[in-house]
């Protein structure tokens, strides 16, 4: 990392207070889906690491699959726009769905998905994700499962990116405007 980089971002959330949410996670999705053999899906590229360690912290048998999804600004609208490809190609009629993100934001992405899992009937389908940025929420989620509220800064680490980059930092840093 060069130095323009050190003082690109601050440190918002250390990797151990990271490991206990996420084994607090583990420890109420083993309890509230005994039995139920959830299926955890993935959106990818952010839940990645989050997704690994969830995973680990869960003691009951899981499925785990994953869907590709990117959000932009449809042109001059202020409509957010979600494209979606790949996805499980396992059925999902009857099964308890356990959406994974690295965060929610506008909510757009994770509104999108459930509309799209939503009809191949499943059981259930609830939200699991490690940040929530509720503040700039723009429609209307119920999110069961998550980590932390962080307000509306910028974040990277543990999956997130700026520009495809920082995924790999292993805890959570707020991205600093004066850079
Ligand atoms: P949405 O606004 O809830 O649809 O979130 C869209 C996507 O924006 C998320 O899945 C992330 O990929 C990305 N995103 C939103 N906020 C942040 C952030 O603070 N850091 C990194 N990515 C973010
Ligand atoms: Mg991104």
């Amino acid at each position: 990392m060069n130095s323009s980089e050190l003082h690109k971002f601050e440190l918002l959330l250390p990797q151990n207070q990271i490991a206990k949410a996420i084994s607090e996670l583990g420890r109420r999705i083993s309890e509230d889906y005994r039995d139920k053999e959830p299926i955890l899906i993935g959106v990818l590229k952010g839940c990645v690491i989050f997704m690994a360690d969830l995973a680990r912290e869960i003691s009951i048998p899981i499925e785990m699959e994953f869907i590709s999804a990117s959000s932009y600004i449809n042109g001059h609208t202020p409509e957010n726009k979600v494209d979606m490809y790949g996805g499980p190609d396992t059925p999902l009629a009857g099964r308890h769905i356990l959406i994974v993100e690295g965060v929610v934001d506008s909510g757009h992405t994770v509104q999108t998905l459930i509309g799209k899992l939503g009809k191949m009937e499943p059981a259930s389908i609830e939200i699991v994700t490690l940040l929530d940025k509720s503040k700039c929420r723009q429609v209307e989620i119920d999110i069961k499962y998550r980590g932390f509220d962080v307000g509306d800064d910028f974040v990277i680490g543990y999956g997130l990116d700026e520009d495809q980059k920082y995924r790999n930092l292993p805890f959570i840093g707020k991205v600093l405007n004066d850079k």
